[in-house]
């Protein structure tokens, strides 16, 4: 069953092709590993996706509805992007409370977020004061309110130390084993090859591959495959210099 389906999306702004007929889709109840180098057009996909840029053309939709036909969509999808903004003076519980009042969401289910993304002794703390990973935590806790199962995630683990890092990987596996589904963008790969079922790889706004890591034969072939796919032309550069 599919949970996302990208098809054909293009998008240019002005003379900058930042994603050209790009095309794959989301497997339900699994990870799925959006990889690909700085500027290769990840995070404007998972714009279009969720309707904050227009494509140029092509269509991205949740099981065949774009994201602005979703009527409930704080509920059905949670989303983290690279640009957090948090009003700094205010508490992090408080932050999250404004985001449940107008979301309608049950008031406790606040410190259920708040321990999940395990953050409860920081709950009274100002996101001011917040290092970036506490930050990205906190953005995850947001994007997890309304009970959501599916993760749109951009880039999450920028900013989390190792230990970070390893929990943010259990933590998607522990929500697609209860039946969640995950996309998760980086270009960070050895962050987590470990840790995807799927992948697709863009590079230079077009997809290069998509595939499950079983049929790739395991993270190891991923990083290879990754870095083959993805360097293709610093090298022929490089092989046109000597
Ligand atoms: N609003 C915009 N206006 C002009 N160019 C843009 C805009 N947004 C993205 N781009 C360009 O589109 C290309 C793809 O950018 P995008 O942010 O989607 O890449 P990315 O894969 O998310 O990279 P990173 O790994 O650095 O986050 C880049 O060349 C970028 O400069
Ligand atoms: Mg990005």
């Amino acid at each position: 069953m599919t949970a996302i389906e990208v098809a054909g999306l293009t998008k240019s702004f002005g003379t900058v092709h930042a994603v050209r007929d790009l095309s794959f889709v989301v497997r339900r109840g699994a990870i799925t590993g959006f990889l690909g180098p700085n500027g290769a057009g990840k995070t404007t996909t998972l714009r279009a996706l969720l309707g904050l840029v227009a494509p140029t053309s092509g269509t991205a939709t949740f099981a065949g509805r774009r994201y602005a036909e979703i009527q409930h969509p704080t509920h059905e999808i949670g989303v983290v992007l690279d640009t957090i903004r948090f009003h700094p003076g205010r508490r992090a519980r408080d932050h999250l409370r404004v985001l449940a009042l107008a979301a309608d969401i049950r008031p406790s289910r606040v410190d259920e977020v708040l321990a999940l993304v395990e953050l409860t002794d920081a709950a009274h703390r100002r996101v001011g004061g917040f290092s970036l990973g506490m930050r990205q935590r906190l953005a995850l806790a947001a994007a997890l309110l309304g009970e959501p199962n599916l993760l749109v995630l951009d880039e999450p683990t920028n900013g989390l130390d190792p230990h970070g890092v390893a929990w943010l990987r259990g933590f998607m596996r522990s929500f697609v084993d209860v039946g969640g589904t995950v996309l998760v963008s980086s270009h960070q790969l050895a962050e987590i090859a470990q840790s995807v079922d799927d992948v697709v790889i863009v590079a230079d706004g077009r997809s290069v591959l998509q595939s499950s890591i079983t049929e790739l034969g395991g993270p190891a072939e991923l990083e290879r495959t990754f870095l083959e796919l993805t360097t293709a032309a610093p090298a022929s550069q490089n092989g046109a210099l000597r």
